[in-house]
């Protein structure tokens, strides 16, 4: 079958993300490691499949009217840039409440799409975190606004609906199922719509979830973390018992090797819950059978970090000198 030279409107450009061999990060070992870019979807992240299932659904469904409903929604950037896009395209009003932790240039980039953008300042008292606020705040707001209308990233099942093509796509590029799937994890959109994936079709594919050191999805304690996109202050409401079989943790530090590494060995520039997602297979190596595939999803895209990870002072900064880690064979000797 020819495929079409063009197609109609930029939400159709959402998915079908490249899949990459990645000999170098595989290296001499006896498995083999593949990569979903999701930085290729149109918005720059994984999170673009999500938002276009959450407006277009809500449009289909009559809960989003165009020229008349406000969609409100928490995010501290991807999520936020995918429904700043979409909601242009469909002439939706759109406001998005973040957090100071939030970057600039995400916030720009919202707003040049038309969003609104609201920033809380207050942390939550029992937690100190901004994510509970933050979610009040969009109830407030949405309740408050006449036509308001909250996707709700985190209980959404049309969060996690949208990422079965995210599976189907990588099932569909590979001769067989991947043996293991690495996925960072935050609302567990992503997650949550891989493994319902394999788990009905039969594939016998094993998954990671990735999470940041410090984040409640898991049962970690909670801590500060600096690098946004994966983990989260509170368990999500599309969190469930098994979801994964295997968890790993990594902290900011471990994240910011994986990146560099990427560069360096792959030249590839890609965002923190990559690196983090480096950094959980470098700790899972020794156990990956030989003749294994792994697929890794790479979330996002790393300009939005060059301020941060790919900033040597910021991160001489908050790390110390770790610059000798991804220098040589990286991950040998990572403190993941
Ligand atoms: C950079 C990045 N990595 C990972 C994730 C986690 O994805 P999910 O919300 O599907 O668990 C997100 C979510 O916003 C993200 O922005």
């Amino acid at each position: 079958m020819n495929l079409p030279a063009f197609v109609s409107g930029i939400t159709a450009t959402v998915g079908s993300t490249p899949l990459v061999e990645l000999a170098r990060l595989g290296g001499s070992r006896p498995f083999r490691v593949f990569a979903k870019l999701e930085a290729y979807n149109p918005g720059g992240s994984v999170k673009d499949r999500s938002a276009l299932e959450m407006i277009r659904h809500g449009i289909a469904s009559g809960r989003i009217v165009p020229g008349r409903s406000v969609v409100v929604e928490s995010s501290s950037g991807n999520l936020g840039i995918g429904l700043a896009q979409v909601c242009a395209y469909y002439g939706v009003r759109f406001v998005c409440v973040v957090d100071p932790r939030t970057n600039a240039q995400n916030i720009a980039i919202m707003r040049a799409l038309g969003a609104e953008v609201e920033v809380v300042t207050r942390t939550d008292a029992a937690t100190g975190e901004y994510l509970p606020v933050r979610i009040a705040r969009v109830r407030e707001l949405a309740a408050a606004t006449p036509y308001g209308y909250c996707p709700d990233q985190y209980s959404n099942p049309l969060n996690p609906r949208a990422h079965r093509t995210t599976m189907h796509e990588i099932v569909t590029a590979l001769p067989a199922p991947p043996d293991l799937l690495f996925c960072a994890t935050s609302s567990c959109g992503t997650l949550r719509g891989c493994v319902e994936y394999a788990r009905e079709q039969g594939l016998g594919t094993r998954f990671v979830a990735v999470d940041a050191v410090g984040s409640a999805i898991f049962g970690n304690q909670l801590a500060a973390r600096l690098i946004p996109g994966h983990g989260a202050a509170v368990r999500p409401a599309l969190y469930l018992d098994g979801l994964a079989d295997e968890v790993v943790h990594v902290d900011d530090a471990s994240a910011v090797v994986g990146c560099r590494q990427l560069v360096a060995q792959e030249a590839v520039l890609a965002g923190g819950s990559s690196g983090a997602v480096v950094a959980a297979l470098e700790r899972t190596r020794p156990r990956i059978p030989a003749g294994a595939a792994c697929v890794l999803i790479f979330p996002d895209r790393g300009e939005r970090y060059l301020d941060t990870i790919y900033d040597d002072d910021w991160v001489r900064r908050h790390f110390g000198d770790i610059a000798h880690l991804w220098k040589q064979d990286v991950m040998e000797t990572a403190t993941c």
